[in-house]
């Protein structure tokens, strides 16, 4: 299984995910501010995986805490949760996963220090236990949404290297492969940085799950040809009514199914659902940098001069998705999730 994000001998170790698909790098990371950088640079990135990521971050801030008391050492946790939300805001799974950090850390504040370190450590490993489990979960919730010779058309990167291991949409395709009902998987290349292309087809050149690349732009136009039986994404923040944020793109090809009579599934554990935010008009999103637009891997293929905007995701109102598929079943509409 691909393992994108694991503890090892006291520190954080990530499958550098900008370095993919031409070298399978490791980065161990030793502090907090190290797991901060690493999320900002997009070197772990989808909405679980840089919760998991986070929630090591604390741990890490906890064994590099002096702290002689359990006051100081929350003192130094606190700050380490802060600069690690600091880092991306759209995916609500970041945040989810520092409050469990936070409570555990403050539910056990009596302990010693290497003792609440220790604790620590268990609850970040339950979160990245959790969410493979849920993701195969998902897996199997989903495949049963997928049709037989299915042919799936999927956005950004939602799969094992999203995730702690397997994936959330791409888990789906996973999961209805096996059961043998997918004659082939179009995969977006994700404009500005090509999750699509560089991660989501890495991972299914490993599967050996049929697949077939596309430019974003040509979505449209493989609708409209009868060649796509379902679309499939992930979400980085989910409302209480349905409304779904995800990379960039994921809008308009709502729109687009919708126009061509085709389902659009959004998959996602229920750890990305914020049920505090009654409708996707409060979400914020993520603005990168202009260099992204400017430029592919690196090369320039823009003026340097010209001004950019660069929305790192969208919101889908909930009246486009047929279904979101959880940990705990298939929902449909109306959505109207809870706490
Ligand atoms: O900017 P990214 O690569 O972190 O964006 C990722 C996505 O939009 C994913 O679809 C989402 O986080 C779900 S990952 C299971």
């Amino acid at each position: 299984m691909i393992s994108p994000v694991r503890w090892q001998e006291g520190a954080l170790v990530l499958l550098d995910q900008t370095r993919l698909p031409v070298e399978e790098v490791e980065r161990s990371c030793r502090t907090w501010p190290e797991v901060a950088d690493a999320i900002r640079t997009l070197v772990v990135r989808g909405a679980p995986a840089i919760g998991v990521a986070a929630a090591f971050g604390v741990v890490l801030a906890s064994r590099a805490s002096g702290a002689r008391d359990a006051d100081g050492l929350v003192a130094d946790l606190e700050e380490a949760i802060k600069g690690l939300g600091a880092t991306r805001p759209t995916a609500v799974n970041l945040f989810w996963a520092l409050e469990r950090m936070r409570r555990v850390a403050l539910e056990h504040r009596t302990l010693e220090p290497e003792a609440l370190g220790r604790r620590l450590l268990a609850e970040a490993q339950a979160i990245l236990d959790e969410d493979v489990a849920g993701n195969r979960a998902i897996g199997a919730h989903g495949a049963g949404l997928v049709p037989a010779e299915a042919r799936i058309l999927t956005h950004c990167n939602a799969g094992a290297l999203a995730t702690a291991g397997y994936g959330t949409a791409v888990g789906v395709i996973r999961a209805a492969h096996e059961r043998g009902r997918v004659a082939l998987v179009w995969v977006d290349e994700t404009r500005p940085v090509m999750q699509g292309s560089r991660l989501t087809a890495w991972e299914l050149v490993r599967e050996g799950i049929p697949h077939r690349l596309i430019a974003d732009v040509a979505a449209a136009s493989v609708m409209q040809r009868g060649l796509v039986d379902l679309v499939i994404t992930g979400a980085d923040r989910i409302a209480a009514n349905g409304d779904t944020a995800n990379k960039i793109g994921t809008y308009g090809l709502a729109v687009l199914a919708r126009h061509h009579g085709i389902p659009f599934y959004v998959a996602a554990p229920s750890s990305t659902i914020d049920p505090g935010m009654a409708d996707g008009g409060a979400i914020v999103i993520e603005e990168r940098e202009a260099a992204e637009v400017r430029g592919v891997g690196g090369r320039q293929t823009a003026p340097a001069e010209s001004p950019v905007h660069n929305p790192a995701f969208d919101v889908t109102p909930a009246a486009l998705i047929t279904a979101i598929v959880t940990e705990r079943g298939v929902f449909r509409a109306p959505f109207r999730f809870s706490a």
